[in-house]
């Protein structure tokens, strides 16, 4: 699906009425905030557990460490913090939420959505929440989604994450994938604005007939959990690296080329890209055939590994900390990833929003310990309910 082919910006508000022609509606970035799990594994760690080393994981992979979900850690804790510290860079309360989106390969749970807890923790009581599942590409997919929510007019005010923990999910005795992959959570706030910018276009594409190249088998409708499943690995990460290779080389050349043509740009004219931050010779390949030199290129697998959909936002939040996106540049994320699945978005960035008001962030703590206690609250009367229930059942 072409989302939208550099015709996201410029749709009219949901304001227009009497015939009177609305402004127009923009989905700005206007928060964003990031997690990792406080534990760091380096290559020398994982060398003691298979058969490899530090040389072959930085020369094949660039990836010199990644972080790792501690035992309290999890895909929907590491999506909170990221989230609230999004919000508080956006100076914006839970409450104010249209939609809350998780994109993640590796949910808390197969239902109830990691964005329904999460929504929940924030006391976002005015949202719908749901997770995204594309693979890598998830924060790409969520990104688009969120945007075109905004420009319809059906939102104003979204929050999108992309969090995973890899490492519950990897074979820790598959050389050929243990290595690649890290923990961590990326999180932004979008917001309606009328002043030209922010997501203005992408671009989603999936090719369905690569699905065994990268999965995770069993655990789902086709292969429910069993004795067997478990035994066989089947609810690991199972993947064909020189193929996956083989396809995110090509398809990140073209989703860049297109979305920057979408604008009536050239490459030129964007400022920084941030691609999946899966493997330094990818990235380094990508740029080579798109000729854009690598300091105009977002990277941080080194440090993280490949973090799924967590890794785009991660590396969009550090870009923007350490001053590489700047007023009004035209900026790229691109990923590839399970499905297969492949997506681009063309952002303009403006000017960042300032500092929130410390009274502010004090209230969104103040609504954070709300909100446990409403859900605790909301729980407890549930179960009386339903054992007033169960009496009442008895004595008739
Ligand atoms: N340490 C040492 N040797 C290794 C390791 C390791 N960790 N892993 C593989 N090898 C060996 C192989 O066994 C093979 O040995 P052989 O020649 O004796 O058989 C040799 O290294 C070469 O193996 P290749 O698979 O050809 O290695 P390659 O250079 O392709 O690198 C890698 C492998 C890093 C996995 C690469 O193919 C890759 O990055 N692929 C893309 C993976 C990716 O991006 N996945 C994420 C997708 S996003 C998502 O949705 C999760």
């Amino acid at each position: 699906m072409a989302t939208n082919q550099g015709k996201m910006n410029g749709r009219p508000g949901r304001n227009g009425r009497n015939g009177r022609k609305a402004a127009l509606r923009y989905a700005h970035i206007i928060g964003w905030g990031m997690e990792v799990p406080a534990r760091v594994m380096t290559n020398d760690e994982i060398s003691q557990i298979v058969d490899t080393s530090d040389q072959w994981i930085r020369e094949r992979t660039g990836i010199r460490e990644r972080h790792i979900a501690g035992p309290k850690d999890s895909t929907a804790t590491l999506a909170l913090r990221a989230a609230k510290r999004a919000l508080e860079v956006a100076d914006v309360n839970p409450a104010d939420l249209d939609l809350v989106i998780v994109a993640t390969a590796t949910p808390e749970h197969l239902f109830p959505a990691t964005a329904c807890l999460v929504q929940d923790w924030l006391g976002a009581s005015n949202a719908g929440a749901f997770d995204l599942s594309a693979g890598c590409t998830g924060f790409i997919y969520a990104l688009n989604l969120a945007a075109q929510t905004i420009v319809s007019g059906a939102a104003d005010t979204v929050l999108v994450v992309g969090s995973e923990t890899l490492s519950r999910i990897v074979n820790w005795e598959d050389r050929g994938t243990c290595v690649l992959f890290g923990d961590g959570a990326g999180a932004v706030v979008l917001r309606a604005s009328n002043a030209p910018g922010g997501v203005l276009t992408g671009l989603l594409r999936s090719d369905g007939s690569g699905s065994e190249l990268l999965s995770l088998p069993a655990g789902g409708s086709r292969f429910p959990p069993s004795p067997e499943t478990v035994a066989n690995g089947m609810h690991k990460i199972h993947m064909n690296g020189r193929e996956v290779f083989r396809f995110a080389t090509r398809v990140m050349t073209q989703a860049t080329r297109s979305v920057v043509e979408d604008l009536g740009l050239t490459l030129n004219d964007v400022a920084l890209i941030i691609p999946h931050q899966a493997n330094i010779r990818i990235i380094e390949a990508a740029a080579r055939s798109l000729g854009i030199p690598m300091d105009r290129v977002y990277v941080n697998v080194d440090r993280y590994g490949n973090t799924s959909s967590a890794s785009i936002p991660i590396a969009l939040c550090e870009a923007i900390q350490s001053g590489k996106v700047k007023p009004d540049d035209y900026i790229v994320l691109v990923a590839f990833g399970a499905g297969l699945t492949w997506g681009a978005t063309a952002i303009k960035w403006v000017p960042t929003p300032p500092p929130p008001s410390p009274l502010s962030q004090r209230a969104r703590e103040v609504g954070y310990w709300l909100a446990a206690l409403r859900s605790a609250w909301r729980r407890l009367i549930r179960r009386l309910e339903s054992w007033v229930r169960g009496l009442a059942a008895q004595s008739q």
